[in-house]
């Protein structure tokens, strides 16, 4: 990539109506690094408080201490600003626009029919137990319930618990044991592209694992009525206990800095770890992120693809449209279903008006041409958003071009499920945009390159992202981990945020994301650690020793690929490549599915054993020509052997 991009300029008349044109953009960021307090201080009053923070910024990166702490003396409810205070002003506006996995399938949900469901589950919760401070654990499809259920806990102060309805039995096992969870909310199955998906079964599977007794119940919602197990006391269905419930419930009066939900990702060592977020902080940084990125108007329709499983769901489908009041879209099914012309059609179908999607469903549509956008106009398209992976220049002008019929800017977003919100974005009125990159700051937010070392590196810049200075909606700890917590984010570079993602800075103090440099695969926009998944391959008893590491895939964005070496004895059949496939995604989900499995009858190491991934790397990407060193190998033969066998593609 260089520097030599097209430039898009913000246009006139999207400055002219926007919440931030450039000079805005500049006072608001200066005013937001130079005095935090006074700017937060004044954001805060964008949501509903039961008692007014005073206390706005209490926060230290310090090793030592790590502590983040915002508006904590403030006590507020995030259902009562999602819900209650727009039902005098917009009660009859709708809230959610469901668009089912049948093209048929649609309904609108009110503002005040939201309240009403919302209040009804949270006390339908209260009479099973549930309580402040209790764990919920939701394995739901995308239906309206699954906001519902996130919003009920709010309402309650129980804390969620989203787990992705893709996971397997055994990594909703492990979700529920690490957050100790007394209910799991879920549904009888989820329909994607027109295939059941049997969530209850899975929820009945996890919960045969050792540990997970914590969890009492499983209330289910009747999404297909396919056929499930049903056991007697531990199972409640979702509409007999909530229908009968009344359809007020105060909102319990929590402290900014009590938690709103858990919620699970992978990191480049070890079991998926909970972020921790809080309540006050979280919903004052995705609502204002969600009107300034996305130049919310009122009225409009706004569209996130995610699933609500994904910390993208969790800030841009329900806390920060809800929180301001917009017209949110959420989608059942998959973008190629009935056909790849399916996302246009939602759009013209609801009149959509801001589009946010990952650059792997656009590369997917891409692969079959401009013709594949043909069975929709999107006229009422304003704005487009990207999300979750670098988004190559290519993919950038087809989804300006194609999608947005060229009229649309395209904001972006870089985040991650530990920063709550988007941190860096170009804001549409005030930042001319670069195919490729994330461009600036957003508010409050202090980026920064450093090199190996921890040197901060100045100007035109190639290095690791940090981020100096805490913003409010960060994540605050790893649930019941705080010690993984600090070692994981602040000891790599001393006193700062280690975000996990290279980056380079342009001669415009643009930032382009290259992506991560620890050991973290990110697959069509799918966050994966490559230790989860070796883990998983060694536990087969055919398996013993494994590598993986992610390469470059034109869909995808990151393709796995993975070194096995067989135990003695074993034959490599092509019949084994696929057990072992079957194997991986059974054991974490189909989203881990591998794209290649090399055999390996041995891995590059140094003489202390460290396998050597970055050769391992380079071969899967075919680029061994610049394998490096490789003389501190302990045996360097093994590098030719996997050359030469390596997986044809
Ligand atoms: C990557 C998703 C480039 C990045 C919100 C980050 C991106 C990881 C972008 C977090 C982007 C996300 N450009 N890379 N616009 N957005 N990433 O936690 O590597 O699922 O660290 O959060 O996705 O993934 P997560």
């Amino acid at each position: 990539m260089t520097d030599q991009q097209n430039v898009y300029p913000v246009r006139d008349d999207i400055a002219a109506n926007a919440w931030a044109d450039r000079e805005k953009y500049q006072a608001l960021y200066q005013q937001s690094v130079e005095d935090p307090e006074g700017f937060w201080a004044e954001q805060a009053k964008r949501i509903e408080w039961f008692k007014t923070p005073t206390k706005i910024k209490h926060t230290t990166f310090d090793p030592h201490n790590v502590d983040i702490r915002w508006f904590e003396d403030g006590t507020l409810n995030a259902s009562v600003s999602c819900l209650d205070r727009h039902l005098e002003t917009r009660g009859d506006q709708t809230a959610i626009i469901w668009e089912g996995d049948d093209p048929n399938d649609a309904k609108h949900v009110t503002y005040r029919e939201l309240h009403a469901k919302t209040c009804q589950l949270a006390n339908a919760l209260k009479e099973l137990g549930i309580g402040k401070g209790d764990v919920v654990t939701l394995y739901m499809p995308m239906i309206p319930e699954a906001a519902v259920a996130m919003l009920a806990c709010a309402r309650i102060g129980a804390v969620h618990s989203v787990v992705f309805g893709g996971f397997s039995p055994d990594a909703l096992a492990q979700r529920i044991i690490g957050a100790n969870s007394k209910l799991v909310i879920t549904a009888d199955e989820s329909v994607r592209g027109g295939k059941h998906v049997p969530l209850k079964d899975n929820v009945d599977a996890a919960l045969t694992r050792k540990g997970t007794e914590v969890c009492e119940k499983v209330m289910v919602v009747k999404r297909t009525g396919g056929e499930i197990d049903w056991s007697e006391g531990r199972n409640v269905w979702y509409h007999d206990l909530v229908d009968k419930q009344a359809t007020d419930c105060p909102a319990e009066e929590m402290n900014a800095e009590d938690p709103l939900f858990i919620l699970y990702t992978s990191g480049s060592t070890g079991a998926p770890k909970g972020l921790k977020h809080t309540t006050g902080g979280y919903l004052v940084y995705a609502s204002l992120t969600h009107q300034y990125i996305f130049d919310y108007q009122d009225g409009e329709v706004y569209w996130c693809t995610a699933d609500v499983g994904w910390v993208t769901g969790h800030s841009y489908i329900v806390y920060g449209p809800l929180a301001n009041g917009a017209t949110t879209l959420m989608f059942e099914g998959v973008p190629s279903y009935p056909s790849h012309g399916r996302m246009g059609e939602i759009v013209d179908k609801h009149n959509v008006n801001i589009l946010y999607t990952a650059p792997t469903a656009i590369r997917a549509l891409m692969a079959h041409g401009d013709g594949v956008m043909d069975t929709s106009k999107r006229d009422s398209l304003r704005l487009l958003g990207s999300v979750g992976e670098p988004i190559n220049p290519e993919a950038w002008e087809w989804f300006y071009r194609v999608i947005g019929n060229s009229k649309c800017p395209i904001v972006d977003t870089w985040w991650q499920t530990e920063t709550g919100g988007i941190l860096i974005s170009p804001l549409p009125g005030a930042i001319d945009l670069k195919p490729g990159s994330a461009t600036l700051p957003f508010f409050g937010v202090v980026p920064a390159l450093v090199d190996a070392e921890g040197n901060e590196l100045e100007g035109v810049a190639d290095g690791n992202l940090v981020i100096l200075d805490s913003w409010p909606g960060q994540a605050r700890s790893i649930w019941g981990d705080h010690e993984r917590f600090i070692q994981t984010y602040f000891s790599t570079y001393k006193g700062m945020y280690f975000t996990g993602d290279g980056c380079r800075r342009d001669e415009d103090g643009y930032y382009w994301i290259t992506g991560r440099v620890d050991d973290v695969l990110n697959v069509s926009g799918h966050r994966m650690g490559t230790a989860e998944i070796e883990s998983s391959l060694v536990a087969h008893e055919a398996v013993a020793e494994a590598a993986v590491v992610g390469f470059p895939h034109d869909i995808k964005g990151q393709g796995i690929y993975i070194y096995v070496t067989l135990t003695d004895g074993v034959e490599p059949t092509d019949e084994l490549k696929k057990e072992l496939t079957q194997w991986v995604r059974k054991d974490i989900g189909p989203i881990a599915s591998p794209d290649v499995i090399q055999w390996a009858p041995g891995l590059p190491k140094t003489r202390s054993g460290k396998i050597m991934r970055r050769i391992l790397r380079k071969i899967a990407a075919n680029e061994t020509g610049g394998l490096g060193d490789t003389s501190t190998l302990a045996d360097p033969s093994v590098v030719d052997d996997l050359i030469e066998n390596r997986a044809n593609r």
